[in-house]
């Protein structure tokens, strides 16, 4: 049976009395999920977020967090969240472990040692934990602040951002981390502007754009449907090739270049079934076909799909 953790109902907020920069926000989050809050900047994914934890006011809407109203349960709630919205902050000169038994002492639930060792095993700061945080990199820090933020035991973590500079190897421990999390039943929502990150983060994303929800995708079915209509492929041929190819491909319907890449790829956009008579047709003009790549995910594949507009918008994001 399902288990609905996090429930926000047509979450809005009005600025300067007419101006909905938050409009009409509905999702729900299901115990031990991973939820990807998906947008451009300025999308209100950080709106979104300050809403539910409760740094600002919401102007209409509700927030339900384990069945509690917010408004009428709010310590309640509060105990079940761990977040990390602004950069969290530290004391530089103490240690990590120092920071961490400062925090626990504020928490809302009585933290144990074995509790707090727990934790830094989970975000692998063990080897640094006794190091004073000054001297912590911005990746080391952001492992303090979801230590942090999950001392209490919270049902529920909120992330804005955050793998915002991290580097890939840190993103890829965040993601391990995260799903080991999920699968002690903890649920994540995380809000990023990266679609290919978001894919290999989250079991379900919900895309934001001016402030309302324009998409919602179960990132598994998502794979399954693999929406083969607007394939993104670099084919890169032999050395001085490449012109000769672009005529070639120039000529045939429904095949769009994106992109010269260098001097032997170049980058298309088609219907995946015809990447095989490309392929034959290149041969067959003895054009040497080193590679064929896919170049984007299937959720940005989807995107592409989506309005012109909006397209234009996220993938500028992407890049
Ligand atoms: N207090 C405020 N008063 C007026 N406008 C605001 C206020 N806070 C945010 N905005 C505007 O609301 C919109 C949404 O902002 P928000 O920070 O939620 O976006 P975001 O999706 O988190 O973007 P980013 O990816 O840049 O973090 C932006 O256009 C922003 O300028
Ligand atoms: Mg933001």
């Amino acid at each position: 049976m399902s288990e609905v953790v996090l429930d926000i109902q047509s979450l809005t907020k009005t600025v300067h009395k007419q101006k909905n920069i938050v409009e009409d926000v509905s999702f729900q989050m299901q115990k031990g999920e991973i939820l990807g809050l998906l947008g451009p900047n300025g999308a209100g994914k950080t709106t979104t977020i300050r809403m539910i934890v409760g740094l600002i006011k919401k102007s209409a809407g509700a927030v339900f967090i384990n069945g509690y109203n917010m408004d009428e349960n709010a310590q309640k709630c509060r105990a079940q969240i761990g977040a990390i919205v602004e950069n969290p902050v530290f004391y530089d000169y103490m240690s990590g472990w120092k920071n961490l038994q400062q925090h626990a002492r504020m928490a809302v639930n009585p933290v144990s040692k074995e509790r707090m060792e727990e934790i830094v095993r989970l975000v692998q700061l063990e080897h640094a934990i006794q190091d004073k945080v000054k001297k912590y990199s911005l990746g080391m820090k952001q492992r303090l602040g979801v230590a942090q933020a999950l001392l209490h035991q919270p049902a529920l973590l909120i992330l804005d951002e955050p793998t915002n500079g991290l580097d890939p190897k840190g993103i890829r421990e965040l993601r391990d981390y995260l799903r080991e999390l999920a699968d002690q039943g903890i649920s994540t929502l995380v809000s990023s502007h990266l679609l290919s990150e978001m894919q290999l983060m989250c079991d379900r994303v919900v895309i934001m754009e001016s402030g309302r929800i324009i998409d919602e995708t179960v990132i598994g079915d998502l794979d399954a449907a693999d929406t083969a209509e607007d394939r993104v492929v670099a084919f890169q041929c032999g050395t001085g090739q490449q012109a000769q190819a672009k005529k070639l491909i120039e000529s045939l319907p429904g095949i769009e270049i994106l992109d010269l890449e260098d001097q032997q790829t170049f980058v298309l956009k088609m219907q995946a079934e015809k990447i095989p008579y490309i392929n034959k047709l290149l041969v067959q003009a003895s054009i040497d076909v080193y590679a064929i790549e896919r170049k984007k995910t299937s959720l940005e594949e989807k995107f592409l799909s989506l309005t012109a507009a909006d397209n234009a918008t996220l993938q500028q994001e992407v890049q």
